[in-house]
């Protein structure tokens, strides 16, 4: 891991994600394995939330137990692909609040176009968890940070299933302050601004669309 970059290289999520890259692989195979890889990601990216000791009763005797403290959940799905991922999130975070974000890629200038924004009022209060598979040109990432900055969120991660080089690069000098967790960086983005090898189009294939 360099700094604010959190590469997970774990086996598990490895082999899921082979199979989530095959054209073979079917959409509910696809939603299936996103929705595992999610769950996993969930549990690497809250690794470093704080706990304090409650006071509890066991059947036995009472003890002091860790539980987790300090700022509450939103997670923000970077519409429509982000949704694949909070299914498994919400698996591990039932409790975090949910936002999303609307956005899509204009084909000709691979800009992003706002068209959806909806997050809890009390964003600034939260630590937000934004989730999206693919880090592709970064250009949809850092408008949503933008946007969720001029509303008020401070602490923020980024999640996504694979990076591009030039996305991470371009997500980082935007955001430094944002840390990234991802399971690959691939080789580069094509003259579409699709990642290669990659999976394809994600939002396609797990809802079935083309
Ligand atoms: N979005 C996708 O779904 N796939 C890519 O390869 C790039 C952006």
């Amino acid at each position: 891991m360099t700094r604010n970059l959190n590469l997970i290289s774990h086996p598990l999520i490895q082999h899921k994600l082979t199979y989530m890259r095959s054209e073979e692989t079917t959409t509910d195979n696809f939603r299936r394995l996103l929705r595992e890889i999610s769950q996993m990601l969930a549990y690497e990216v809250t690794r470093d939330l704080p706990t304090e000791l409650v006071t509890i009763k066991t059947p036995l005797a009472t003890t002091k137990s860790p539980a987790i403290s300090g700022k509450k959940l939103c997670l923000v799905s970077i519409l429509r692909a982000g949704n694949g991922m909070l299914d498994g999130m919400l698996d591990v975070l039932p409790a975090a609040r949910v936002g999303h974000i609307g956005l899509y890629r204009d084909p000709e200038t691979l800009e992003p176009v706002e068209y959806y924004f909806k997050v809890p009022e009390d964003i600034s209060e939260r630590l937000v968890i934004v989730v999206d598979p693919m880090l592709a040109t970064g250009n949809s990432a850092i408008a949503a940070l933008n946007r969720l900055k001029e509303t008020g969120a401070g602490a923020i991660k980024y999640v996504c299933l694979l990076a591009a080089p030039e996305g991470l690069a371009a997500l980082r000098a935007a955001h430094p302050d944002v840390s990234i967790t991802t399971t690959a960086i691939d080789d580069y983005l094509n003259d579409h601004g699709y990642i290669i090898p990659g999976l394809g189009d994600a939002g396609d294939r797990m809802f079935g669309t083309k």
